[in-house]
């Protein structure tokens, strides 16, 4: 099982959107999808609410046994974000451990585990990224939300640096520009300084902001299944984005099958 990371201390740059794609996208070519909903907040939850393993995300943290996943037809299970997970900033360090122990005993049923996170680098993020192979961030192009890039990678790099040290590893798949306002010159240019920043960091791809995105995640589908031309140009953006993403995990593109 290759686990993917999305992380932003910022809210609302698009986390949820992409890994909610993400699982589509790689339960599509019939990869074997766990989705692990971390923040409390729950609108991954709310939007893959029909692949409920009826786990909850708490549950991981604790040493419990946890019961056996059914994966139905749609190649997804969800265990869901609950309340209790806003309790555990304040648990001890040693959550980090039992929240990887747990999420070991399903890598042998699941291809794929994607891990959502709440908007701040607490120790639930934390435990997401210890338990990561691959970290994706997006990020807005607006200039108050690119001033926490720095202490972003900090984070992931600190953390990439102890997980080398014990033989692990986390690669940082990138930051992915997401509701970009093509028309906005400060968003053009704010997104040339970021690339100037971190031209290593940055992925040589963009999101568009599409309405057309959250009404699909609303319906409870990805946004290439919504049957509207204004669609098309955000469906073409996230596919190419999250194929990449895709490409850099390491998971071969896959002939359709749902
Ligand atoms: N590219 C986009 N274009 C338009 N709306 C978007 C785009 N990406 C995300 N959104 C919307 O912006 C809001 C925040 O996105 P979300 O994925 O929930 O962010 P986060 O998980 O980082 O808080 C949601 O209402 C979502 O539907
Ligand atoms: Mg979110």
């Amino acid at each position: 099982m290759k686990t993917i990371a999305v992380a932003n201390q910022k809210g609302g740059v698009g986390k949820t959107s992409l890994c909610v794609h993400l699982a589509y996208q790689l339960a599509e070519q019939g990869y074997k999808v766990l989705f692990v909903d971390c923040d409390p907040q729950a609108n991954a939850s709310l939007t893959l609410n029909e692949f409920s393993s009826g786990i909850k995300a708490s549950q991981l943290f604790e040493p419990a046994k946890l019961p056996v996943i059914e994966l139905g037809e749609g190649n997804i299970a969800l265990i869901h974000a609950d309340p209790a997970l806003v309790n555990l900033d304040r648990a001890a360090m040693s959550i980090i451990e039992t929240f990887m122990e747990q999420l070991e005993t399903f890598a042998e049923q699941f291809d794929v585990c994607v891990i959502d996170n709440s908007p701040s680098l607490s120790l639930r993020t934390t435990a997401g990224l210890f338990a990561a192979d691959f970290v994706l961030s997006p990020v807005q192009v607006e200039s108050y939300s690119i001033q926490g890039t720095t202490s972003l990678l900090q984070t992931i790099i600190g953390i990439r640096q102890r997980k080398q040290q014990g033989g692990g590893d986390l690669v940082f798949i990138g930051m992915l520009p997401n509701l970009v306002n093509n028309n906005s010159p400060m968003h053009r240019s704010n997104l040339k300084e970021l690339i100037e920043a971190y031209p290593q960091y940055v992925m040589p791809f963009k999101i568009s902001n599409r309405t057309s995105i959250g009404e699909a995640l609303a319906d409870q589908m990805p946004v290439w299944k919504i049957n509207k031309s204004a669609a098309r140009e955000a469906a073409k953006e996230m596919r190419a984005a999250l194929s990449e993403v895709q490409n850099r995990m390491g998971l071969a593109t896959r002939e359709v099958t749902k």
